[in-house]
């Protein structure tokens, strides 16, 4: 089958009738994909029962093979018939991609069909895909065809005339219109305003939740719209992100507030009675409240702006590390840390005399609870862990380590990086005594980011700067310091991009954390039984709770290579050590490839990813690069 011929719409023209059939019949060559879907969608018209498992089987099965014309694959170059998505798709252990009937956050709600059935997000994110790749055929040259749009040429006007089941179809496919989807062009340099409409307030005066119940389903086309970078082409493709482990792009919600702060309130804060100083400080506190709501802080005074994780664990390990450890004294980390859970206290080790012990994992990549249990002496000071593995994707049980922690005595940093942006952080209900995590994983600006502590342990530790702004009093003889926060943040500070954290962290309110958690976690497992049907591939980091990563090797290939290779197909995803080198060094490596998930990622990427390693394990890339 060719799915060129779906780009060219000129077969209508020579219709006389608009039945379906007689619209298949006169289409070039056979479809036989567009006539089952078609058949469904009359049947669903009818009944008012969509089969949404078959639905979206040919929607895979129609990605598998190319569609939308103008994609990668679509080029002529014939997919090999391994590499089609059918396969997997027909596959009984195959999750369907969030069809589940329990998943408050699929997309819409069919209108036209009785029974409310749930439309498959797949079929939304094939028509967003198939948008995107027709605003950006419209505004490339390099995308050869733009005589007619790489569309199903459903809900498109014929010459005044609508087509039968038009409605229906639009509905199936998600599409209303080119012009009120609200695509970004590629390349626009206009500001693209919010589509969605439950984000349309001013978000500059937002300083409360909605509550959960305001939130609606969650639709991942909906949100892509959010994000200008989303429209970029690279290398002449949609560019696919999934290095959001490395850091997230950003809603331009955070954009237009961090410009708004430059334009109307830009001043430096705390120590002015002129009016920019006031609002720059209102801005700077409301951000440091926001942050404090979304982690369920009990008060400000326990949030500290730092300039992300890195940062947060330096300030513990030379603030409190430094008073608290000595000698004889232990930390206790776990196998999977990133270098910047590590390096800082291997550093604390060397100046106190205390000893750096590690936590193994399973092969799975879960801590072993039982070791960890055992390294839990009296001689650790402090357990410092992280909630998500940026590796592996490993979600460590983090409630019972800190409870087990605490049991022995120990305090307990929690390493938010990876876990803020996936999963609800409550610090009062997980209560470590530390939690750190870093803006610009989480939709915010880069530069900026939080540690909270409890107040009874950042109100005994030693400022770890000295400057302005953390001071109440300053004579040639000595210095009184403020309490925390301000003890903790000397000089001047990252102002905007602070303002910048709140506007995403509020941006994530309003679509609602546990509704990306869920959307997430099945886009996780749909991802992971996709890769696993590539021939060698391994999975790294295969634990029974995982969040957004997807780490693993291609036989044949060095990770670059096929980071290489998926850059020229505009995917980007990270291949290297991630900063973790002893958890690979466990799995016995030095590198792996990397995608990893936001809740901005679709069914359609995810396909669009597996097809070009199922071309590359069979090599046949069309850039050949090896
Ligand atoms: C688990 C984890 N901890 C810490 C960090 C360091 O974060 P940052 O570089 O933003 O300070 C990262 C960054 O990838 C991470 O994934």
């Amino acid at each position: 089958m060719s799915t060129n011929n779906l780009n060219d719409m000129s077969f209508f023209d020579a219709q006389t009738s608009f039945e379906p059939e007689d619209i298949l019949a006169a289409m070039p060559g056979d479809h036989p994909r567009m006539s089952s879907a078609l058949a469904l969608g009359r049947q669903a018209s009818e009944s008012g029962q969509l089969d949404v498992a078959a639905l979206s089987r040919i929607v895979n099965e129609l990605y598998a093979e190319g569609f939308p014309a103008g994609s990668p694959f679509a080029d002529g170059a014939k997919v090999p018939s391994t590499a089609s998505l059918s396969h997997v798709a027909d596959d009984s252990t195959l999750p369907k991609p969030a069809v589940s009937p329990t998943t408050s956050q699929s997309p819409s709600t069919f209108s036209g069909f009785a029974n409310g059935t749930q439309a498959p997000s797949a079929l939304s994110d094939l028509s967003a895909l198939q948008l995107q790749y027709a605003a950006n055929a419209s505004n490339a040259q390099d995308f050869g065809n733009t005589s007619g749009l790489p569309d199903l040429g459903f809900g498109q006007s014929l010459g005044g005339l609508a087509i039968p089941y038009e409605n229906e179809l639009q509905q199936l496919l998600g599409v209303t219109s080119h012009s009120q989807a609200g695509v970004h062009s590629a390349g626009s340099t206009q500001p693209n305003t919010s589509h969605f409409y439950f984000l349309q307030d001013s978000p500059f005066n937002q300083t409360q939740a909605l509550p959960a119940a305001a939130h609606p389903p969650f639709d991942a086309n909906l949100v892509r719209k959010d994000f200008p970078i989303l429209g970029e082409l690279v290398n002449g493709r949609p560019l696919i992100w999934l290095d959001n482990a490395a850091t997230t792009q950003k809603p331009q919600a955070v954009i237009d507030r961090i410009s708004y702060f430059y334009q109307h309130e830009n001043s430096n804060i705390h120590r002015a009675a002129h009016e920019l100083a006031a609002r720059a400080t209102d801005a700077y506190e409301e951000a440091r409240e926001t942050v404090r709501r979304f982690i369920n802080a009990p008060s400000v005074d326990n949030v500290i702006f730092v300039r992300g994780t890195t940062e947060a664990i330096n300030l513990v390990a030379k603030s409190w590390g430094k008073k608290n450890l000595s000698a004889g004294d232990e930390i206790l980390i776990t196998h999977l840390e990133h270098h910047a859970n590590i390096v800082p206290w291997q550093q604390l080790c060397q100046e106190t005399g205390a000893k750096l012990k590690v936590a193994p994992v399973d092969d799975s990549g879960q801590v072993l609870l039982s070791e960890y249990q055992k390294l839990l002496t009296p001689r650790v000071k402090l357990v410092s862990f992280t909630q998500v593995s940026n590796a592996l994707g490993t979600v460590t049980p983090a409630a019972e380590m800190i409870q087990m922690a605490h049991r022995a005595g120990a305090k307990v940093l929690l390493d938010g990086a990876q876990s803020v942006s996936h999963m609800r952080t409550d610090v009062q209900a997980l209560n470590p005594d530390f939690f750190v995590f870093s803006g610009h994983k989480v939709f915010g600006p880069t530069g900026i980011g939080a540690l909270y502590g409890k107040p009874e342990l950042l109100n005994d530790m030693p400022a770890w700067q000295g400057g302005g702004n953390m001071i109440q009093d300053v004579t040639f003889d000595k210095t009184v310091y403020h309490e925390a926060p301000s003890k903790f943040e000397a000089g001047t500070g990252n102002i905007a991009d602070a303002v910048g954290l709140g506007a995403a962290l509020e941006y994530v309110e309003r679509i609602g954390i546990d509704n990306i958690a869920r959307y997430e976690h099945e886009l996780l497992v749909y991802a992971t039984a996709a890769l696993n049907k590539v021939p060698g591939l391994r999975l790294i980091g295969t634990a029974k709770e995982k969040a957004s990563v997807l780490s693993f090797t291609l036989e044949g290939f060095k990770s670059e290579e096929v980071g290489a290779a998926l850059n020229k197909e505009g995917i980007a995803v990270r291949s290297g050590h991630h900063c973790a080198q002893p958890i690979l060094r466990r799995f016995g490596l030095e590198t792996t490839v990397r995608p990893s998930l936001a809740f901005y990622n679709t069914y359609a990427e995810i396909d669009v990813l597996v097809n070009a390693l199922l071309r590359l394990s069979s090599n046949k890339l069309p850039s050949n690069i090896h």
